[in-house]
């Protein structure tokens, strides 16, 4: 077994990276990927860079690449559910793409012909969070995530894509790696942190909680690797 840790931003790989302590990094197609050994697992640790272009580069290549066989994605996101709020973990069932939208040909958003609205996430590394979680003494929320190359700051936008998709949080990397993994047939799980309503404030409330939030997802996500190395 090889673990991808995956963030899109510095904020959210660093926590991570600072508990294993001792890594190889290695450049390749743009970016840094950072190898280690922990707890007997291989590990392989990245940042992408935002959006789903990057995001797709940075899963495809931990998998074809680097041979990860599993991906654990730690980050930051905007709360649609009024029950999330700033620090709250979101874990994704499914994921999904708001921005895509072909309706002018009569599919539904999200849809492309021969892909799917919603892909869902990793049942078994479901099960496990919730494990970590009650023996963190953590509450931790399983939702819809809808993902776009959009930082959504609008009450509109938001609830429109809560409506349309039943997403409970919105972020701008999940769905395009949850579309890799599936089609690579790698288990992926993807959790977040809420660092923002995405409404007017949104971008204030971004820049105050990113990092603390991402260190939240971070955190959770080491003890998600600690209870898959038992
Ligand atoms: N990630 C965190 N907050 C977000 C927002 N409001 N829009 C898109 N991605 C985000």
């Amino acid at each position: 077994m090889k673990i991808a840790i995956m963030g899109a931003m510095p904020e959210e790989i660093s926590p991570i990276l600072e508990k294993i302590g001792t890594y190889k990094t290695t450049a390749y197609a743009g970016n840094s990927y950072y190898e280690a050994t922990y707890k007997g697992i291989e590990l392989v640790i990245a940042y992408s860079k935002i959006g789903k272009v990057f995001s797709t580069l940075t899963a495809t290549t931990m998998i074809e690449h680097f041979g990860a066989t599993k991906l654990l994605f730690s980050g930051v996101a905007g709360a649609i559910s009024s029950s999330l709020k700033v620090g709250d973990l979101i874990v994704a069932t499914k994921l999904s793409q708001h921005d895509l939208d072909i309706t002018a040909f009569g599919h539904p958003y999200g849809y492309v012909p021969g892909g799917s609205v919603f892909v869902e996430a990793d049942k078994e590394m479901i099960e496990i969070s919730k494990i970590v979680a009650s023996e963190m003494g953590k509450n931790i929320q399983e939702g819809i995530i809808a993902t776009g190359d959009q930082f959504v700051a609008n009450e509109e936008r938001k609830n429109w894509i809560g409506t349309t998709f039943g997403a409970d949080a919105l972020e701008m990397e999940g769905g395009s790696v949850a579309v890799v993994c599936n089609a690579l047939n790698i288990a992926f799980f993807i959790l977040r942190s809420i660092s923002d309503a995405a409404d007017m404030d949104a971008s204030f409330s971004f820049d105050e909680f990113l990092e603390s939030s991402a260190k939240e997802s971070a955190e959770f996500i080491i003890k998600m690797v600690d209870k898959l190395a038992d």
